[in-house]
């Protein structure tokens, strides 16, 4: 049987790091990100280097990466409005969240490119994906500077959600039934996974 080695992050290559990381870390929910540009045209961008981070206050975090020419736009743009939309990404909007992560100009509205209509929050200064059955409306609540990375972690407070009354409820809670959202996480690269068997197991007393 072949042992067991440890690989030593300082030992291998950046895209190695990348690649194991993303790979193991799965699958991971993708914050699709919309956010008002500096001239008033809409942003939007997925970024699955996105989790929950607190439910009380509801917290959520969104690690954007830099490009070697700056910031990408969604940094830019939350910094300067400090608001943010996440639109969960769900089944039928897999392929519109994809387009939307063409690196494209910051004045190119990717809610156009990828068919989607940007409605304004009233709530937040951000628009939010028409249609899209899950939106969190988020205040920037902290920026967290992550050392020698080139991400920043930009922190969200949940002020506002918007459910499609369709979104059926798990019986008895507050739960929104995964049957009836559909979510879609990352894997690594273009792979994605879709909901597979939905186990449920008791909690031990
Ligand atoms: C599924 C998916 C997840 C992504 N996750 C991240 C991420 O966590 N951090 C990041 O910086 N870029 C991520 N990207 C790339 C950004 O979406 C891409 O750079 C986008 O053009 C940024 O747009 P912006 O300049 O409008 O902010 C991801 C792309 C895809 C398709």
């Amino acid at each position: 049987m072949t042992a067991v080695r440890t690989i030593d992050p300082d030992e291998i290559s950046g895209r190695d790091r990348y690649q194991l990381l993303t790979s193991l870390v799965v699958p991971r929910p993708i914050g699709w990100i919309s956010t008002w540009g500096v001239n008033e045209e809409p942003n939007l961008a997925p970024f699955s280097y996105f989790n929950a981070l607190s439910s009380n206050p509801m917290l959520v975090g969104v690690s954007i990466g830099h490009r070697p020419s700056g910031p990408k736009d969604t940094l830019v743009n939350i910094r300067s409005r400090r608001a943010f939309c996440v639109n969960v990404v769900t089944e039928p909007f897999l392929e519109a969240m994809n387009s939307t992560s063409a690196n494209v100009a910051s004045d190119v509205d990717e809610f156009t490119l990828a068919g989607l209509e940007a409605v304004p929050s009233k709530r937040v200064s951000a628009p939010f994906v028409h249609g899209c059955p899950a939106v969190m409306e988020c205040e920037l609540e902290q920026e967290v500077s992550l050392g020698d990375a080139p991400n920043t972690l930009m922190i969200g407070r949940v002020v506002g959600l918007r459910l499609d009354p369709e979104l059926e409820r798990v019986a008895g809670t507050s739960a929104i039934d995964p049957k009836v959202l559909r979510p879609v996480g990352r894997l690594w690269g273009a792979s994605y996974a879709t909901l597979g068997t939905v186990i449920s197991i008791s909690r031990p007393d």
